[in-house]
């Protein structure tokens, strides 16, 4: 508690011009705004201070899980003629072929940021028996972590990554997994209703990971959501930002569905998005 300490012989000595009690009154007034603005500008130093010190928590916390995510990969100890990378995730050793001759048959970082959120909010996010289709699962990492996780698994991508991704996907999963998945050729917004008929298909989970970049199929990977996503689907979609287009994409996609960021890396420049369709029912919660 601070106390005004201003007596008349103080005012007599610095201000003549002022006496008595209303001289005294007019300086505590001064002294109370001034230490009212003291203490604002305290405040303000204050709150500076702490949001430095949660951004820097933040940096902290997000290099930790980012060292824990890349640590979950491996390479081989002795390099043959096939490429291979190798991953722990879902309590699995799991082995990806790999050639560097195609976008699709490497391993991207989102692809691994999204692995590792399944796994580790897998009660959440409970992937067992649940319907899921990956699009453009390049080599299959998170198409095999999810089957690993109990889901039921259609991994798609394009006809010439079929033959890789074939092969990654029944080398991790036979008999370790519940349901065997399947692999089946998307390319976005083509004969979609023939392959995926909406009647028949429907899917509790879109996974998709670096899926937008700079390619000419925006409006056909847009399309290839709308036509796969129901009412209750949940989209999980991690972005791998580059360049501007994404963003405006990123808008494009809001007009169609609920957007939510789920995790966040600004060093890999990647965001886990969940969405899902916008002007669904909403459930009402049983009484
Ligand atoms: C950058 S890679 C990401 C691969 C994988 N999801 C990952 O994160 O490791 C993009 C993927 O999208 C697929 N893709 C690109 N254009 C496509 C299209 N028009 N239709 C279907 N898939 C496409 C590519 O074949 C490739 O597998």
């Amino acid at each position: 508690m601070f106390r005004c300490c201003i007596g008349k012989e103080d005012v007599k000595q610095f201000y003549p011009f002022l006496a008595g009690r209303q001289a005294c009154a007019y300086l505590s007034v001064v002294f109370w705004l001034r230490m009212d603005l003291t203490l604002s500008q305290h405040n303000h130093l204050h709150n500076e201070q702490r949001r430095k010190l949660e951004r820097q928590a933040g940096e902290k916390e997000e290099e930790q899980i980012v060292t824990e995510i890349m640590r979950r990969r491996f390479f081989p100890d002795v390099i043959t003629y096939k490429a291979w990378e190798g991953f722990h995730f879902a309590g699995h050793e799991i082995r990806i072929t790999e050639a560097t001759d195609h976008y699709g048959a490497v391993v991207w970082p989102s692809a691994l940021v999204l692995c590792y959120f399944l796994e580790t909010n897998s009660k959440q996010y409970n992937l067992v028996d649940k319907n899921v289709i990956e699009i453009g699962a390049g080599t299959g990492l998170v198409s095999i972590v999810a089957s690993l996780l109990g889901a039921l698994v259609t991994a798609t991508d394009l006809p010439e990554l079929l033959g890789n991704l074939q092969h990654n996907v029944l080398q991790n999963t036979k008999l370790k997994c519940k349901h065997q998945p399947c692999v089946k050729e998307l390319s976005w917004g083509i004969d979609l209703e023939k392959n995926f008929p909406r009647a028949s298909c429907h899917f509790d989970y879109i996974m998709a990971a670096d899926v937008v970049y700079h390619h000419p199929f925006l409006d056909e990977l847009l399309l290839t959501f709308d036509h796969l996503c129901k009412n209750d689907t949940v989209i999980m979609w991690a972005m791998k930002f580059r360049l501007d287009n994404e963003n405006q994409f990123v808008d494009r996609f809001q007009t169609l569905f609920d957007l939510e960021v789920i995790s966040n890396f600004p060093s890999l420049n990647i965001t886990l998005y969940k969405a899902m369709r916008k002007g669904r029912m909403k459930v009402r919660p049983s009484k």
